[in-house]
C-alpha cells in the first residue's frame, strides 16, 4: 500500500481546526456559565504510542479553551486514554470509571470520555452501553484525529456518543500537540502492527503496519528541534520494519542516517524492535552515530525455542543470542532491555529455565517481566493448556531474582564513570536533586537546579543504588 500526505489528510486537518473553532464556542459558554476557566484531565494508561496520542488530545484540549489538571476531582472533562495489553490495564479502567461517577454526580457538568486500545474491543464497548452509561463520548485508536468533532457532536447532544472505526489509512498529524516535555518527544514513524504474536491483542486494535512518509517524519523533527527538542524517539510496534511499504521503500536504518543530520538534535532513541528484522546496517548506523542512544530495546519474551515457535516469534533462542553476541562486539557499551512473558500456555518450569538461562547469558540491563494475560480473540486464547497460577507465580518468582540480581550487576559496572546525562526532572523525593538520564537509558540523581532542565551535562557516577546512581556534575 501507498502512503503520502494526501490532499485527504491535509484537508482532514483543516476540517477539524474548523470543528475546534466550533467547540471552543461551547467550551467559552461552559466557561461563562462555571465563572472560571473549564478544567480537563487526560489520564494515560499503556505504552509510549499512548503517551504521545495524549499530547495531541490535550493539544486539542487547551487549544478549544480548557486548561489541563492532573486531577480527575477538579476536573470538568475527563479523558481516559485506554490500554488493552494486559487485563489488569482493563481492570484498572473500569475500577476507576466507578470513582468517576460518584465525582459526575457532584459535579453536574462533567463530561466523562473513553479512547485508546481498550475502545477496540467489541466486548468492552457492550459492557460500558450496559453498566456505565453515565459515560459522555468513546471513540477508538484510528479516529483520534477527529477528536475536535466528536467533541462537538458531544456538546450536541445528551446521550452517549460510541464511534469505533475497524481501520483508518488517514495519517493527520499536523494538528495542535501539548507536549509533556520541553527537551524531548516521542514522533510516530509509523502505526500498527502485522506480526501477529500469539498472545496479543496489539494487532487487532491498533490495526495494519503503516509507515509515515519520511519527509514528513524529518519535517516534524525539524520543527520540534526549532522548538527546543534535543531528544527524539521514535515510535512504532516494530521500528525495524518501517518503510517497507512505502511507495519509495526505505529501510529504518537508512531513515536513521537522515535524523542523524538534522542539526541541534543532540539524542535519538526508539522503541521497539523486533529480534527477528533487526538488521546488520542497524547495528553499522548505531554503531557509527553519534546521537543514537547506546541503548536497545530487544523484547525476547522467552527462552524456549517450542514456546517461541508457539508465540509466533519466529527466531530461536540460538538466533537471539547470536544477534545479541553481533550487537555486543559492534557496540560494547549499548544497554541491551527486554520484555518477558511468564505463562504463556503450555509452559513448564523447564521451559522458564530456557528463559532464565537467556538472561543470564545476555545480561540484561532491565526487563520489564510479564505475567501472561489471556487476550480474547488471540490465538493464544484459544489454546489449550492455561497454566495453573502456582506454576506461573514460581516461574516469575525465580525469573525476577535473576533479572534483578543481573540488572544490579551491570550497573554497578559504572561505577566512578563520568557519563552524559539528559537533565529531565527535579528529583521526586529530593528538590536540591536533578534527575538525569544516561544514554544508555540509567538515572542519575545530582545536586543542581531547575535552570538546568534540558541540558546535556556530564555526571560522576559516584554511587550505585541498584538500578540507578546518585552523582555530582563535572565541567
Ligand atoms: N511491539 C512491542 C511490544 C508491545 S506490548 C514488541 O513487540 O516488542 C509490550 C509488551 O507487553 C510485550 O513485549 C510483551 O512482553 C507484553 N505483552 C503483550 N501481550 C501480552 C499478554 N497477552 N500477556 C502478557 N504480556 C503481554
Ligand atoms: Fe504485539 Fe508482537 Fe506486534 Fe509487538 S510485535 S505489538 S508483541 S504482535
Ligand atoms: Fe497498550 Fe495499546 Fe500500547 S494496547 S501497550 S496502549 S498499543
Amino acid at each position: 500500500m501507498t502512503r503520502y500526505t494526501s490532499t485527504d489528510d491535509v484537508q482532514e486537518e483543516n476540517l477539524q481546526r474548523e470543528y475546534m473553532e466550533k467547540a471552543a464556542v461551547y467550551v467559552s459558554a461552559l466557561k461563562e456559565e462555571l465563572g472560571r476557566t473549564p478544567r480537563g484531565c487526560v489520564v494515560t494508561f499503556g505504552c509510549q504510542m499512548n503517551a504521545r496520542d495524549s499530547e495531541k488530545l490535550s493539544g486539542i484540549l487547551i487549544k478549544i479553551g480548557y486548561e489541563l489538571t492532573e486531577s480527575e476531582e477538579e476536573a470538568d472533562l475527563v479523558l481516559y486514554n485506554t490500554c488493552t495489553v494486559r487485563d489488569n490495564a482493563n481492570q484498572r479502567v473500569y475500577g476507576r470509571l466507578g470513582y468517576l461517577n460518584s465525582l459526575k454526580k457532584k459535579n453536574p457538568h462533567m463530561r466523562i470520555l473513553l479512547c485508546g486500545c481498550m475502545m477496540q474491543e467489541p466486548a468492552v464497548i457492550e459492557k460500558i452501553r450496559k453498566s456505565y452509561r453515565f459515560v459522555d463520548l468513546i471513540f477508538g485508536t484510528h479516529n483520534i484525529f477527529k477528536f475536535a468533532q466528536l467533541l462537538v457532536t458531544m456538546y450536541e447532544n445528551q446521550e452517549m456518543i460510541v464511534d469505533i472505526w475497524q481501520e483508518t489509512d488517514q495519517i493527520v498529524e499536523q494538528l495542535p500537540v501539548n507536549r509533556k516535555y520541553s527537551y524531548k518527544s516521542g514522533i510516530n514513524i509509523m502505526f500498527g502492527c502485522n506480526n501477529f504474536c500469539s498472545y496479543c491483542i496489539v494487532p487487532y486494535v491498533r490495526g495494519r503496519e503503516r509507515s509515515r512518509d519520511p519527509k514528513e517524519i524529518l519535517r516534524e523533527i525539524e520543527r520540534l528541534v526549532e522548538d527546543g527538542v534535543v531528544e527524539i524517539m521514535l515510535l512504532g510496534q516494530n521500528v525495524n520494519s518501517y518503510g517497507k511499504n512505502l511507495e519509495h521503500p526505505i529501510t529504518f536504518a537508512a531513515l536513521l542516517r537522515e535524523v542523524e543530520k538534522i542539526e541541534g538534535l543532540k539524542r535519538i532513541r526508539f522503541m521497539t524492535s523486533h529480534p527477528k528484522d533487526l538488521s546488520d546496517e542497524l547495528i553499522e548506523v548505531m554503531r557509527d552515530s553519534k546521537k543514537i542512544c547506546r541503548h536497545l530495546h530487544l523484547p525476547v519474551q522467552a527462552g524456549s525455542d517450542r514456546i517461541l515457535k508457539a508465540m509466533n516469534r519466529r527466531y530461536t533462542k540460538e538466533q537471539y543470542l547470536a544477534l545479541v553476541e553481533k550487537i555486543r562486539t559492534a557496540i560494547p557499551d549499548i544497554a541491551i532491555t527486554t520484555d518477558i512473558i511468564v505463562g504463556f500456555p503450555g509452559e513448564t518450569l523447564a521451559d522458564v529455565e530456557e528463559t532464565i538461562d537467556v538472561v543470564r547469558k545476555v545480561q540484561y540491563d532491565n526487563a520489564f517481566t510479564f505475567i501472561y494475560s489471556k487476550r480474547t480473540g488471540t490465538p493464544a486464547a484459544a489454546m489449550e493448556e492455561q497454566v495453573p497460577e502456582a506454576v506461573v507465580r514460581e516461574g516469575f518468582d525465580k525469573l525476577l531474582k535473576v533479572v534483578q540480581d543481573t540488572a544490579r550487576e551491570r550497573a554497578a559496572l559504572l561505577q566512578g564513570k563520568v557519563m552524559e546525562a539528559l537533565v529531565e526532572e527535579v528529583n521526586e523525593q529530593d528538590a536540591s536533586l536533578m534527575t538525569g538520564r544516561l544514554s544508555n537509558n540509567m538515572l542519575v540523581h545530582f545536586p543542581a537546579d531547575v535552570s538546568m532542565l534540558g541540558r546535556l551535562v556530564r555526571v560522576s557516577l559516584d554511587t550505585c543504588h541498584g538500578f540507578y546512581y546518585t552523582g555530582h556534575i563535572v565541567d
